[in-house]
């Protein structure tokens, strides 16, 4: 800490390289929550344009913007109206031009949120397939079928919903006695991905985004698409899963390559998958770039678990080529401060529960800490907006929730409102300066604005400080391999460099219970927390060396 901030020429100049998004930092902006430019409690492209100089001042390279479409938001806006405008409550299409071009005059990328598995109820196709009725083409898009029982009254299969913890069928049944498919809320019906109109329209919507400067796409549930159109029973046990990673999905993404290769456009999935070789098959060459890590998102802060998940995924991608991403929070799971300061320092939906505690100083360390590990390791690194801010998992009143996840499981799950409230900008303004005038869409809790931008901006010590320092000091580590460095139990300590063959800096993490000696090394870059008075990295916290 202390260290003037270095020069950020060599990012800046990576930004106009082909390669860009292979060791990118890439901003979350949960748009509805992010700045609030019209005074209506929603955040939209107005306050997103007014906080470029923002995000171009924390030197990151890309922006991925969650659904901005038209859409009733019953799902936050995964369940999507329109794929080619943006809902009213965000702005217009024009204005998303405008702050695409304006983002890429500061160096800045943009990726849309591509929700391909289902659309939502009140979407065009969905309305005429409704009205249409049993055995029309309309209802051929979707996964129409009659139910089972004596009288049609039971869903036609067992499937389980994709919202964890959701007690609520997949199936919805309507007047006329077919029942439809949607693996998240009723609001969501999913689409046949076997009609080939499905998959038509589809690679004319990455073309519309693309034509429009985007650079990236990031696809949402991208495992789920393709369904075994007999719908088996899950109980059956057939092999291969009826809905997860079945094998016709990477003829899908093999088009979708072809489409994105003539813009230069970049893939980034989302695809939770256990077993690392099915995961690793998203990712050969002519399919996605790249796919979320959700492995080191859920990881707890434990030396050998840590250096276990670095190792798999490095692994795991080494054979096709793609680089890693490093990701420790998005707006579906808890906040990282939050996180690393409960008794579980893992993530898991199916643990998640109200009023866990947590130790929020103790995360705040760690998150400091983790922020330095993500950032010195080979790969793109995705950070979400207030994650530079250290915001804690907020508890949202439950009169005050939104989330289906809340809803669809009786009121056991707390849903993911806390990690999705409104950013304080000026710790003394009105809602923290998140708009100046109705309430926030989602209540700020009491002391938000301490962890306002303007509290934090001059701040030497502050977390978007570090933040700042840390990306910009990143090109240090180069582009090349990770290598370990011999250090004690519970010590992670690697070096990067340039290219193979050399050494050009050190990343050092202790999470053991005493303080360990760094590494031999001629400068210190960066540290998460102050050294010791004999020089020794305290545990909980990182440093980045030159050799
Ligand atoms: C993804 C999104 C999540 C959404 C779900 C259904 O997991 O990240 O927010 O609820 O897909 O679209």
């Amino acid at each position: 800490m202390g260290q003037p901030t270095p020069a950020r020429t060599a990012t800046r100049t990576r930004a106009t390289d082909r390669d860009w998004w292979r060791d990118a930092v890439i901003y979350q902006v949960y748009v509805r929550s992010f700045a609030d430019g019209d005074g209506d409690g929603t955040g939209d492209l107005a306050g997103v344009r007014s906080r470029l100089p923002y995000l171009a001042q924390l030197g990151v390279d890309a922006l991925w913007f969650n659904p901005w479409y038209p859409s009733p938001m019953k799902d936050g806006g995964y369940d999507v109206a329109d794929y080619r405008g943006i809902d009213p409550a965000f702005g217009t299409l024009a204005e998303a031009e405008k702050l695409i071009a304006e983002a890429r005059e500061l160096g800045i990328r943009t990726i849309v949120d591509i929700v391909p598995n289902h659309v939502s109820d009140r979407h065009p196709w969905f309305r005429a397939a409704v009205a249409a009725g049993p055995g029309s083409p309309e209802r051929e898009l979707f996964h129409f079928r009659p139910g089972r029982g004596a009288h049609g009254e039971l869903p036609p299969n067992d499937w389980p919903s994709q919202f964890v913890g959701s007690t609520e069928p997949v199936w919805t049944r309507l007047p006329d006695g077919e029942w439809y498919l949607h693996l998240f809320t009723p609001e969501q019906p999913d689409l046949n991905w076997a009609h080939p109109v499905v998959r038509q329209e589809h690679e004319d919507i990455l073309r519309f985004w693309f034509e429009r400067g985007v650079a990236g796409v990031r696809i949402d549930s991208a495992a789920l698409l393709a369904k075994d159109p007999a719908l088996p029973d899950l109980a059956a046990g057939p092999d291969p899963h009826p809905f997860v990673d079945r094998d016709e999905l990477h003829d899908v993404y093999r088009a979708w390559r072809r489409v994105a290769d003539a813009y230069d456009g970049v893939f980034v999935g989302e695809v939770w998958l256990p077993d690392p070789e099915r995961f690793a098959r998203y990712l050969r060459p002519d399919e996605l770039h790249t796919a979320f890590n959700f492995s080191f998102l859920s990881c707890p802060w434990d030396a050998g678990r840590l250096r276990g998940s670095i190792d798999s995924t490095l692994a795991e991608h080494a054979p096709v080529g793609a680089p890693a991403t490093w990701v420790l929070c998005n707006h579906d799971v808890t906040r990282t401060v939050t996180r690393y300061g409960r008794a579980d320092t893992g993530f898991d939906f199916a643990t998640k529960a109200f009023g866990t505690p947590a130790d929020l100083a103790l995360g705040t360390r760690r998150a400091r800490a983790a922020a330095l590990l993500s950032l010195a390791l080979p790969g793109a690194v995705y950070l979400y907006q207030g994650e530079e801010l250290g915001l804690p998992e907020a508890d949202v009143p439950v009169d005050r929730l939104h989330d289906p996840m809340y809803f669809r499981s009786g009121g056991a799950d707390p849903g993911r409102d806390g990690c999705r409230v409104p950013l304080p900008w000026t710790a003394d303004a009105p809602h923290a300066g998140f708009g100046s005038g109705e309430e926030p869409w989602l209540p700020q809790p009491v002391g938000w604005g301490a962890y306002a931008v303007d509290r934090q901006q001059h701040d030497a010590d502050s977390l978007l400080t570090l933040y700042r320092r840390a990306i910009a000091a990143r090109p240090a580590f180069g582009t090349g391999p990770l290598t370990w460095l011999p250090a004690p139990e519970g010590v992670l300590a690697f070096t990067r460099g340039r290219d193979e063959s050399r050494t050009d800096a050190i990343c050092v993490l202790n999470l053991a219970a005493t303080p360990t000696e760094l590494p031999p090394h001629t400068g210190l870059l960066l540290t998460s927390g102050p050294l010791d008075d004999t020089g020794r990295l305290p545990r909980d916290t990182a440093a980045w060396l030159t050799p």
